[in-house]
């Protein structure tokens, strides 16, 4: 069984590869994990794996940065629908996670992912081909996820806001990693998850037992939600925390703060 606490932790943005294609063996172990898992909450979306050579120049493939090196790709490609971008999030950042097992770089591409890819699928006429991420190996070495373990997290993961800015009390203040007793590491390990521009714009609130989840303002923010909501829902069933996603109907407001669902 994979551990996802240390796929969560190794886990980062991976721009270079060395443009080599998957060896069969990780293409199967990646279309595998594909075909055996799907994404929450109903929601319909299906995942790609698009091979195409961009050459060893820099792309500008996804809204900023660039990616170099890469030939292996995963789209996300979605239906709308209720939850639908958090549960499509919430699946793409599962399969995400289990590259990193793999040791294979990935790196979430938003923005013209479209004008990239677009070509190398079939899209529906509701389908929206909605992110995607290179998947390959790393600066021309693969990086065994032995290898991977042995970064230090806290500080790999530095630029990352605070625990008390993510996480509130339920009057909205800022929650100590202590005051959350037993969902301290899953939410340390949701404070880590990628966003668009490393912006985070998702909030927890512990409120007793129950935790909301909230997403905030910004073009991308029920995207990152959903993969927040995964690094919590995996690391909390791999810790042994009993629980499951569950829309409230009486769930407390905030100031710029959107309600979404809650873990109870
Ligand atoms: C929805 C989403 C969209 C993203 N879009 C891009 C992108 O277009 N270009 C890029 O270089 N990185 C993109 N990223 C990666 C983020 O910049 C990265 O997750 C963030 O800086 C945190 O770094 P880390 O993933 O190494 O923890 C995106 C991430 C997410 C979750």
């Amino acid at each position: 069984m994979v551990n996802i606490v240390e796929a969560i932790q190794a886990r980062r943005s991976t721009r270079a590869y060395d443009n080599a294609p998957l060896t069969a063996e990780d293409h199967d172990a990646v279309a595998q994990f594909i075909a055996q898992t799907a994404p929450p909450f109903g929601v319909q979306a299906r995942v790609e794996l698009i091979h195409h050579d961009f050459g060893m120049e820099r792309q500008k493939l996804g809204s900023y940065g660039s990616v170099k090196g890469a030939c292996d790709f995963m789209g996300l490609i979605h239906r709308p629908g209720p939850l639908a971008a958090e549960g499509a999030a919430y699946w793409f950042e599962q399969v995400v996670l289990h590259c990193t097992s793999l040791g294979l770089g990935t790196c979430w591409l938003a923005g013209f992912t479209h004008s990239s890819f677009s070509k190398h699928v079939t899209l529906e006429a509701d389908e929206k081909l909605a992110y995607a991420s290179p998947v390959g190996y790393v600066g021309g070495v693969k990086p065994l996820f032995e290898r991977l373990k042995l970064f230090d997290s806290e500080k790999a993961h530095i630029t990352k806001k605070p625990f008390e800015t993510l996480f509130l009390r339920p009057d909205g203040s800022g929650l100590t990693a202590a005051e959350a007793g037993r969902y301290a590491e899953p939410l340390e390990l949701t404070r880590i998850a990628p966003s668009a521009k490393n912006q985070q714009p998702f909030r927890v609130m512990l409120d007793g037992e129950r935790l909301h989840f909230y997403a905030m303002d910004g073009l991308f923010a029920h995207t990152d939600l959903g993969i927040a909501m995964c690094h919590f829902e995996q690391s909390a069933r791999f810790l042994g925390i009993e629980g499951g996603f569950e829309v409230l109907p009486d769930a407390p407001g905030g100031p710029d703060l959107e309600y979404v669902i809650s873990w109870v």
